[in-house]
């Protein structure tokens, strides 16, 4: 088992794609391993969590909401992850246009509505967290796939760097 864990909900994807760069830019950037769990995944529902130091989160917004499997994992394991170094990310197509059209304000807005408000009424509080873009699909499918890619990696590299520093300390 790793010292760092990436748990994720995802609709239709585009969460998991998102957790596998983040995954492999800690490898090869800081050669640490982090272990993935889906929280869709019937076996995987209620993870063990309590092993790790820092939890990387990531979930799908859609339909105005979170996927559910995210919520019920901060209100499940509310308590453990008090203890944690906790990192969150949201896959937000709604987020990632307002970052596209440079709309800072918007974006930051969404960014609270989605993250810190949520994560406030778990009592939580995050190291780091950051909305990023989606891929729309379905009857939305013409919006695209707004996921910056370069955010994604730098903000990997964030995450690199503050739980290298834990584990070398
Ligand atoms: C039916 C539908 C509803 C959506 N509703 C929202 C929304 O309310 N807010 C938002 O920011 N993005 C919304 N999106 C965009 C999603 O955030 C985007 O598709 C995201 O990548 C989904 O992640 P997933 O593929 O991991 O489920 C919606 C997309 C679809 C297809």
């Amino acid at each position: 088992m790793n010292n760092t864990v990436l748990v994720y909900a995802t609709r239709w994807g585009a969460t998991t794609e998102t957790a596998m760069e983040i995954i492999r830019v800690i490898k090869e950037k800081f050669n640490i391993d982090v272990d993935l769990i889906n929280l869709k995944d019937k076996k995987t529902r209620n993870p063990d969590i309590s092993n790790y130091d820092n939890i990387i989160l990531g979930v799908s917004v859609a339909r105005f909401r979170w996927a559910k499997e995210g919520k019920n994992f901060l209100k499940k394991k509310r308590n453990t992850l008090a203890e944690k170094k906790l990192f969150v990310f949201v896959s937000s197509g709604g987020a990632g246009d307002a970052f596209k059209a440079n709309d800072i304000e918007k974006y930051e807005q969404l960014q609270k509505k989605w993250i810190d408000n949520t994560l406030e009424k778990f009592n939580l509080q995050f190291t780091s967290r950051k909305a990023l873009g989606g891929r729309y699909v379905g009857n939305f499918a013409d919006r695209g796939d707004n996921r910056d890619w370069k955010v994604i990696r730098s903000w990997a590299e964030e995450i690199g760097f503050i739980i290298s520093e834990k584990e070398s300390s």
